[in-house]
């Protein structure tokens, strides 16, 4: 694969709204939809373009046709013949793409030094990836992750930090939220601009370092996947890709800015790679970069990508050719997180959520997510509505009826049956739910026990005064306070 040479921005220009309009309903019609794409990308999933490439190929020869001619030239960057690529937009269309520089052709055969990639009823134009340092990323899985858990809230105004190619902002838009997308990269807010025209509608862009950018604005939810790759010091470094030295600094930062833009009952979510090494703690790296901001802190981690497998991706973004430069990549990325003592990534998506009054009590959660997959968008809502049920006053949770968090198991070991001392007493969470294993004590494992669904909070406090021959002031405060806790620490849920 030749070096690949970022396309000049100055074509978009030239495809007006009218044209755009035409050119969304042509690939609507030829297929070249998310389905198509989904096909191709279930093919030896999570290995290098060039490894996948002549699998592919078979796949979308199997399938001829316009999806797959548009596939070819604007995704797997294969190519396709003129006559092909012709019939698939038509011959209008076709001559406006080439005048764009969408498209090139030579000899009979169509290229494209753009990506396309259709994603959620959306087309996004970027740039591929190892185009140069500025090249701007249109939306990966990341981006997919961030769009479901965004479609939670129901927000008027986004901000999409650190846009790229404006994915999650023109996705925001589309809903009829005012959206604000904001990059470093000054070529990313001209294809965040495009890409809302070529899907009919909006942005507004930001320039600047993330610490500046937007500054005195707030907006009800603040979205951002920062670049959050290490960077070792023989490898050149791309603006959308790396994050520093360990890869987190960067995005760091991006959770200081997201802290400070919200807007009262706001939310603002922030995924990246942390990189586990000796005395760095993710909760306490988080609660540095949140500082004095006045917000609620929800960490949930799981396991990323192993780092052998982050060096082959990284080098091979960069030299997708593989060969000798790709070979030193991926050596020079591994002995990186060799020397710097970094033994695991752990994936985490930062939730801050600033409450809509200072009375608000705040939390500072972090819970580990089981299972190999994300955290699902109604597990994520699951959590926050606990959360903001445990800032709520005391009158309005005492009626309430507390049941455990779903997929939490209360387990108990004894020397042998009957014995009155526990061994160990604790509640482990099922792979794919929510929420860290933790030992409980006897006597929140006793507290535990009445939270099954049958009473309502007053209840409890009520049993619990009786039982522990405590006054009614003391017992509720021991009991609600327990039952805040269970429930910002994802233990515990309303009952439906
Ligand atoms: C991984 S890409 C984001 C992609 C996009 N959010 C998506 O999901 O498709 C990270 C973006 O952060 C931008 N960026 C890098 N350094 C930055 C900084 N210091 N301030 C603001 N943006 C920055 C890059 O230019 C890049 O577009």
């Amino acid at each position: 694969m030749p070096e690949a040479v970022l396309a000049p921005l100055s074509g978009l220009d030239t495809l007006d709204d009218a044209t755009c309009a035409a050119l969304r309903a042509r690939l609507q019609e030829a297929g070249f939809t998310s389905g198509a794409l989904d096909d191709a990308e279930a093919i030896a999933p999570m290995m290098p373009a060039a490894l996948r490439a002549p699998l592919v190929r078979v796949h979308l020869k199997r399938r001829p046709g316009t999806a797959s001619t548009l596939l070819a030239v604007f995704v797997h960057r294969f190519g396709a013949t003129a006559s092909g690529v012709r019939e698939a937009l038509g011959d209008a269309l076709y001559r406006k793409a080439l005048a764009a520089s969408l498209l090139d052709e030579c000899d009979g055969r169509v290229s494209s030094r753009w990506i396309l990639l259709p994603f959620g009823g959306r087309w996004y134009l970027s740039d591929p990836l190892e185009s140069g340092e500025d090249a701007v990323m249109g939306p990966g899985m990341t981006t997919v992750m961030l769009h479901g858990w965004s479609e939670v809230f129901d927000a008027a105004s986004v901000l999409d930090l650190g846009c790229g190619a404006g994915s999650l902002a023109v996705a925001a838009a589309s809903r009829g939220a005012r959206a604000v997308a904001a990059d470093l990269n000054e070529r990313a807010l001209a294809i965040a601009r495009f890409n809302a025209r070529l899907n009919g509608t909006t942005v507004e862009t930001r320039g600047g370092d993330v610490a500046e950018t937007a500054m005195g604005e707030e907006f009800d939810l603040v979205l951002a996947q920062p670049p959050y790759f290490a960077q070792p010091e023989s490898e050149r470094g791309s603006t959308y890709l790396h994050g520093g030295r360990y890869g987190d600094e960067l995005a760091l930062r991006f959770v200081s800015t997201a802290a400070r833009r919200l807007a009262p009952g706001g939310t603002a979510l922030v995924l990246f790679d942390f990189a586990q090494r000796e005395g760095a703690n993710v909760g306490e790296k988080v609660r540095e970069a949140v500082g004095d901001a006045a917000v609620t802190t929800l960490a949930i981690t799981r396991p990323s990508m192993p780092l052998d497998l982050n060096a082959v991706h990284t080098a091979a973004w960069h030299h997708p050719a593989l060969g000798p430069e790709f070979e030193a990549a991926a050596t020079a990325y591994r002995e990186h997180f060799h020397a710097l003592g970094v033994s695991a990534l752990t994936s985490v998506l930062v939730v801050l959520r600033r409450p809509r009054s200072a009375e608000e009590p705040r939390w500072r959660v972090v819970l580990a997510h089981g299972g190999s997959k994300p955290p699902s968008p109604e597990a994520l809502r699951d959590q926050l509505r606990s959360m903001d049920f445990a800032a709520r006053p005391d009158a309005a949770l005492l009626p309430l009826t507390l049941v455990p968090a779903r997929g939490a198991r209360f387990e108990g070991e004894w020397r042998h049956p009957g014995d009155p001392d526990p061994l160990q007493l604790k509640v482990a969470f099922e792979p794919g739910s929510f929420g860290s294993d933790r030992e409980l004590g006897a006597g929140g494992w006793h507290l535990f026990a009445l939270f099954d669904g049958s009473r309502t909070l007053a209840d409890v406090v009520r049993e619990h005064a009786e039982e522990a021959e405590l006054d009614a002031a003391p017992a509720a405060k021991e009991v609600i306070g327990f039952a805040r806790e269970g429930l910002a620490r994802g233990l515990m849920r309303v009952a439906d």
